[in-house]
Protein backbone atom coordinates (compact mmCIF):
# COMPACT_ATOMS: atom_id res chain seq x y z
CA UNK A 1 0.00 0.00 0.00
CA UNK A 2 1.50 3.35 -1.31
CA UNK A 3 1.80 5.97 2.18
CA UNK A 4 -0.96 8.30 1.78
CA UNK A 5 -1.34 12.17 -0.21
CA UNK A 6 -4.23 14.31 -0.69
CA UNK A 7 -4.42 13.28 -4.37
CA UNK A 8 -3.81 9.54 -3.61
CA UNK A 9 -6.31 8.91 -0.03
CA UNK A 10 -9.23 8.40 -2.06
CA UNK A 11 -8.01 5.72 -4.12
CA UNK A 12 -6.55 4.09 -1.05
CA UNK A 13 -9.41 4.42 1.33
CA UNK A 14 -11.26 2.80 -1.54
CA UNK A 15 -9.31 0.21 -1.94
CA UNK A 16 -9.23 -0.68 1.28
CA UNK A 17 -13.00 -0.72 1.48
CA UNK A 18 -13.52 -2.77 -1.47
CA UNK A 19 -12.14 -5.91 0.95
CA UNK A 20 -15.62 -6.07 1.67
CA UNK A 21 -16.97 -9.70 1.84
CA UNK A 22 -20.27 -9.45 0.29
CA UNK A 23 -20.20 -7.80 -2.83
CA UNK A 24 -23.27 -5.30 -2.54
CA UNK A 25 -21.56 -4.35 0.82
CA UNK A 26 -18.53 -3.62 -0.99
CA UNK A 27 -20.33 -1.56 -3.70
CA UNK A 28 -22.12 0.45 -1.47
CA UNK A 29 -18.97 1.20 1.45
CA UNK A 30 -16.72 2.01 -1.80
CA UNK A 31 -19.19 4.57 -3.49
CA UNK A 32 -19.82 5.98 0.62
CA UNK A 33 -15.85 6.68 0.37
CA UNK A 34 -15.90 8.07 -2.95
CA UNK A 35 -18.90 10.59 -2.32
CA UNK A 36 -17.71 11.34 1.46
CA UNK A 37 -14.41 12.29 -0.33
CA UNK A 38 -15.44 13.92 -3.27
CA UNK A 39 -17.97 15.94 -0.99
CA UNK A 40 -14.60 16.88 1.48
CA UNK A 41 -12.72 18.04 -1.29
CA UNK A 42 -15.85 20.34 -3.14
CA UNK A 43 -16.46 22.47 -0.01
CA UNK A 44 -12.83 21.95 1.32
CA UNK A 45 -13.97 20.94 4.74
CA UNK A 46 -12.58 22.77 7.32
CA UNK A 47 -11.30 21.31 10.77
CA UNK A 48 -13.81 22.95 12.81
CA UNK A 49 -17.08 21.96 9.79
CA UNK A 50 -15.85 18.29 10.12
CA UNK A 51 -15.96 18.57 13.97
CA UNK A 52 -19.56 20.41 13.90
CA UNK A 53 -20.60 18.10 11.95
CA UNK A 54 -19.56 15.36 13.69
CA UNK A 55 -20.91 17.19 17.09
CA UNK A 56 -24.28 17.37 15.35
CA UNK A 57 -24.39 13.41 14.51
CA UNK A 58 -23.77 12.61 18.54
CA UNK A 59 -26.29 15.10 19.17
CA UNK A 60 -28.59 13.24 16.93
CA UNK A 61 -27.64 9.52 17.89
CA UNK A 62 -28.17 10.96 21.69
CA UNK A 63 -31.58 12.05 21.12
CA UNK A 64 -32.83 9.01 19.44
CA UNK A 65 -34.80 6.07 20.87
CA UNK A 66 -37.09 3.32 19.92
CA UNK A 67 -39.93 6.43 19.63
CA UNK A 68 -37.81 9.12 18.71
CA UNK A 69 -36.20 8.74 15.24
CA UNK A 70 -33.93 11.37 14.72
CA UNK A 71 -31.95 9.99 12.38
CA UNK A 72 -35.21 8.76 10.17
CA UNK A 73 -36.01 12.31 10.47
CA UNK A 74 -32.99 14.17 9.41
CA UNK A 75 -33.20 11.86 6.09
CA UNK A 76 -36.37 12.58 5.33
CA UNK A 77 -35.73 16.45 5.44
CA UNK A 78 -32.84 16.15 3.55
CA UNK A 79 -35.00 14.72 0.64
CA UNK A 80 -33.29 10.85 1.11
CA UNK A 81 -36.21 9.06 2.49
CA UNK A 82 -38.49 10.19 -0.62
CA UNK A 83 -35.66 9.29 -2.86
CA UNK A 84 -35.23 5.85 -1.50
CA UNK A 85 -39.27 4.97 -1.20
CA UNK A 86 -39.78 6.26 -4.95
CA UNK A 87 -36.62 4.35 -6.23
CA UNK A 88 -38.07 0.97 -4.25
CA UNK A 89 -41.69 1.76 -4.82
CA UNK A 90 -42.20 2.95 -8.56
CA UNK A 91 -46.06 2.56 -9.45
CA UNK A 92 -47.29 2.26 -12.89
CA UNK A 93 -49.63 5.23 -13.94
CA UNK A 94 -52.62 5.14 -12.14
CA UNK A 95 -51.77 2.98 -9.75
CA UNK A 96 -51.77 4.70 -6.07
CA UNK A 97 -48.12 6.08 -5.09
CA UNK A 98 -46.05 5.49 -1.96
CA UNK A 99 -44.94 8.25 0.33
CA UNK A 100 -42.93 8.06 3.21
CA UNK A 101 -44.11 6.33 6.06
CA UNK A 102 -42.90 8.77 8.82
CA UNK A 103 -42.11 7.80 12.53
CA UNK A 104 -45.72 7.54 13.85
CA UNK A 105 -47.29 4.22 12.96
CA UNK A 106 -48.67 2.54 15.69
CA UNK A 107 -48.57 -1.77 14.60
CA UNK A 108 -51.79 -3.24 16.17
CA UNK A 109 -54.60 -1.11 15.65
CA UNK A 110 -58.04 -1.21 16.61
CA UNK A 111 -60.31 -3.53 13.74
CA UNK A 112 -63.11 -1.27 13.19
CA UNK A 113 -66.45 -1.83 10.77
CA UNK A 114 -66.49 0.01 7.49
CA UNK A 115 -67.71 3.97 8.99
CA UNK A 116 -66.38 2.63 12.19
CA UNK A 117 -65.12 5.77 13.99
CA UNK A 118 -61.60 6.10 14.62
CA UNK A 119 -60.96 9.84 16.03
CA UNK A 120 -62.30 8.20 19.59
CA UNK A 121 -61.83 11.77 22.14
CA UNK A 122 -60.06 13.50 19.43
CA UNK A 123 -61.20 17.48 18.69
CA UNK A 124 -61.95 18.15 15.11
CA UNK A 125 -64.50 18.60 12.41
CA UNK A 126 -66.30 15.48 12.03
CA UNK A 127 -65.12 13.95 8.72
CA UNK A 128 -65.85 11.01 5.96
CA UNK A 129 -62.92 8.96 3.90
CA UNK A 130 -64.41 7.25 1.41
CA UNK A 131 -63.36 5.08 -1.51
CA UNK A 132 -62.96 2.08 -3.72
CA UNK A 133 -60.05 -0.20 -3.19
CA UNK A 134 -59.23 -1.31 -7.15
CA UNK A 135 -56.72 -2.57 -9.00
CA UNK A 136 -55.67 -0.84 -12.54
CA UNK A 137 -58.19 -2.22 -15.28
CA UNK A 138 -61.35 -0.85 -12.72
CA UNK A 139 -62.05 -4.31 -11.03
CA UNK A 140 -63.04 -3.63 -6.97
CA UNK A 141 -60.71 -5.43 -4.33
CA UNK A 142 -62.93 -6.75 -1.69
CA UNK A 143 -60.83 -8.10 1.56
CA UNK A 144 -58.05 -5.43 1.47
CA UNK A 145 -56.14 -4.13 4.85
CA UNK A 146 -56.73 -0.55 5.48
CA UNK A 147 -54.24 0.80 8.02
CA UNK A 148 -54.99 4.14 8.70
CA UNK A 149 -53.39 7.01 11.26
CA UNK A 150 -53.37 10.56 11.69
CA UNK A 151 -52.39 13.66 13.76
CA UNK A 152 -55.30 15.28 16.41
CA UNK A 153 -56.38 19.01 16.08
CA UNK A 154 -52.87 20.14 18.04
CA UNK A 155 -50.64 18.25 15.04
CA UNK A 156 -49.88 15.67 17.74
CA UNK A 157 -49.65 11.53 16.91
CA UNK A 158 -50.41 9.02 19.69
CA UNK A 159 -47.08 7.71 19.22
CA UNK A 160 -46.20 11.38 20.83
CA UNK A 161 -48.27 11.27 23.69
CA UNK A 162 -46.33 9.99 27.00
CA UNK A 163 -48.57 7.22 28.99
CA UNK A 164 -51.21 6.89 26.67
CA UNK A 165 -52.70 3.66 26.60
CA UNK A 166 -56.27 3.79 24.77
CA UNK A 167 -55.73 3.90 20.95
CA UNK A 168 -56.14 7.65 19.43
CA UNK A 169 -57.08 8.50 15.48
CA UNK A 170 -55.92 4.82 14.27
CA UNK A 171 -57.98 2.04 12.73
CA UNK A 172 -57.35 -1.09 10.66
CA UNK A 173 -60.72 -1.38 8.09
CA UNK A 174 -61.23 -3.57 5.32
CA UNK A 175 -62.57 -3.25 2.03
CA UNK A 176 -66.21 -4.26 1.07
CA UNK A 177 -66.92 -7.09 -1.40
CA UNK A 178 -67.73 -4.28 -3.74
CA UNK A 179 -64.36 -3.05 -2.77
CA UNK A 180 -65.52 0.25 -1.28
CA UNK A 181 -64.32 1.16 2.30
CA UNK A 182 -65.38 4.39 4.99
CA UNK A 183 -63.73 5.81 8.10
CA UNK A 184 -64.82 8.37 9.99
CA UNK A 185 -62.23 10.52 11.63
CA UNK A 186 -61.72 14.29 12.37
CA UNK A 187 -60.40 16.41 9.73
CA UNK A 188 -56.89 16.28 9.70
CA UNK A 189 -54.64 19.58 10.26
CA UNK A 190 -51.25 20.45 8.94
CA UNK A 191 -48.46 20.30 11.56
CA UNK A 192 -44.40 20.97 12.44
CA UNK A 193 -41.99 18.24 12.32
CA UNK A 194 -40.41 17.91 16.10
CA UNK A 195 -38.56 21.45 16.27
CA UNK A 196 -36.94 20.44 19.28
CA UNK A 197 -33.02 18.69 18.56
CA UNK A 198 -30.48 18.86 15.86
CA UNK A 199 -32.83 18.78 12.87
CA UNK A 200 -34.63 21.57 14.56
CA UNK A 201 -31.03 23.44 15.23
CA UNK A 202 -30.66 22.88 11.47
CA UNK A 203 -34.02 24.05 10.10
CA UNK A 204 -33.31 27.13 11.65
CA UNK A 205 -30.49 28.40 9.88
CA UNK A 206 -32.41 27.89 6.83
CA UNK A 207 -35.97 29.96 5.40
CA UNK A 208 -37.07 25.89 5.24
CA UNK A 209 -40.79 25.63 6.60
CA UNK A 210 -40.59 23.31 9.24
CA UNK A 211 -44.86 22.43 8.04
CA UNK A 212 -46.22 19.17 6.71
CA UNK A 213 -49.39 20.08 4.86
CA UNK A 214 -52.74 18.13 7.01
CA UNK A 215 -52.91 14.49 5.38
CA UNK A 216 -53.91 11.27 6.09
CA UNK A 217 -51.53 8.01 7.00
CA UNK A 218 -52.01 4.46 4.68
CA UNK A 219 -51.08 1.55 4.82
CA UNK A 220 -53.06 -0.68 2.34
CA UNK A 221 -51.97 -4.69 1.78
CA UNK A 222 -54.28 -7.30 -0.47
CA UNK A 223 -53.14 -10.69 -1.49
CA UNK A 224 -51.50 -10.91 -4.88
CA UNK A 225 -51.30 -6.91 -4.55
CA UNK A 226 -48.43 -4.89 -4.09
CA UNK A 227 -48.26 -2.92 -0.21
CA UNK A 228 -48.71 0.52 -0.71
CA UNK A 229 -48.00 3.24 1.93
CA UNK A 230 -49.25 6.56 1.28
CA UNK A 231 -51.10 9.38 2.30
CA UNK A 232 -54.15 11.48 1.21
CA UNK A 233 -53.54 15.26 1.74
CA UNK A 234 -55.92 18.27 1.61
CA UNK A 235 -56.69 20.57 -2.05
CA UNK A 236 -55.28 24.21 -1.35
CA UNK A 237 -52.95 22.73 2.09
CA UNK A 238 -50.74 25.84 2.35
CA UNK A 239 -47.87 23.81 2.58
CA UNK A 240 -48.38 21.65 0.00
CA UNK A 241 -45.69 22.84 -1.90
CA UNK A 242 -43.24 23.63 0.53
CA UNK A 243 -43.72 20.04 2.44
CA UNK A 244 -40.93 19.41 4.53
CA UNK A 245 -40.18 15.91 4.10
CA UNK A 246 -40.73 15.66 0.19
CA UNK A 247 -44.08 13.71 0.51
CA UNK A 248 -46.81 14.96 -1.66
CA UNK A 249 -47.18 13.62 -4.88
CA UNK A 250 -49.56 15.47 -7.50
CA UNK A 251 -51.70 11.83 -7.58
CA UNK A 252 -52.21 11.89 -3.28
CA UNK A 253 -53.96 15.39 -3.60
CA UNK A 254 -58.29 15.45 -2.78
CA UNK A 255 -60.98 17.70 -2.13
CA UNK A 256 -62.19 18.00 0.58
CA UNK A 257 -65.65 18.42 0.65
CA UNK A 258 -68.02 20.62 3.21
CA UNK A 259 -71.64 18.68 3.73
CA UNK A 260 -74.18 20.46 5.30
CA UNK A 261 -75.84 18.50 8.31
CA UNK A 262 -77.91 15.08 7.29
CA UNK A 263 -77.26 12.11 5.88
CA UNK A 264 -73.64 10.75 6.03
CA UNK A 265 -72.33 7.69 4.14
CA UNK A 266 -72.78 5.81 7.00
CA UNK A 267 -76.22 6.49 6.26
CA UNK A 268 -76.86 7.86 9.83
CA UNK A 269 -78.02 11.58 9.81
CA UNK A 270 -75.59 14.17 11.12
CA UNK A 271 -77.30 17.07 12.80
CA UNK A 272 -74.04 19.20 12.24
CA UNK A 273 -71.89 19.62 8.64
CA UNK A 274 -69.52 17.58 8.27
CA UNK A 275 -66.57 16.99 5.33
CA UNK A 276 -66.28 14.33 3.12
CA UNK A 277 -63.21 13.15 1.21
CA UNK A 278 -63.25 10.50 -1.63
CA UNK A 279 -59.85 8.73 -2.21
CA UNK A 280 -60.19 5.60 -4.36
CA UNK A 281 -56.96 3.41 -3.61
CA UNK A 282 -55.63 1.64 -7.15
CA UNK A 283 -53.20 -1.44 -6.33
CA UNK A 284 -50.83 -2.50 -8.52
CA UNK A 285 -50.55 -6.45 -9.41
CA UNK A 286 -47.36 -7.86 -7.16
CA UNK A 287 -44.86 -9.42 -9.61
C1 LIG B 1 -45.48 12.04 9.30
O1 LIG B 1 -46.16 12.25 8.36
O2 LIG B 1 -46.05 11.55 10.24
C2 LIG B 1 -44.03 12.40 9.30
C3 LIG B 1 -43.23 12.01 8.26
C4 LIG B 1 -41.89 12.34 8.26
C5 LIG B 1 -41.36 13.06 9.30
C6 LIG B 1 -42.16 13.49 10.35
C7 LIG B 1 -43.52 13.14 10.35
FE1 LIG C 1 -48.09 12.36 9.33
Amino acid sequence: MPYVTEENITDVAIERWATCHSPRMREIMTSLVKHLHAFAREVELTHEEWLAGIQWLTRTGQISDDKRLEFILASDVLGLSMLVVMMNGRTPTGATPNTVLGPFHIEGSPELPNGGDMAGDASGEPCFVTGVVRDLDGNPVPGAVLDVWQADGDGVYEAQMAGREEPLLRGIYRSGPDGRYCVRTVTPLGYSIPMDGPVGDLIRQTSISEYRPAHIHFLVEAPGYERVITHLFREGDEYLDTDVVFGVRRELITQFRRMPDGPTPTGEVSSTPFWQIDFDIVLNKAA
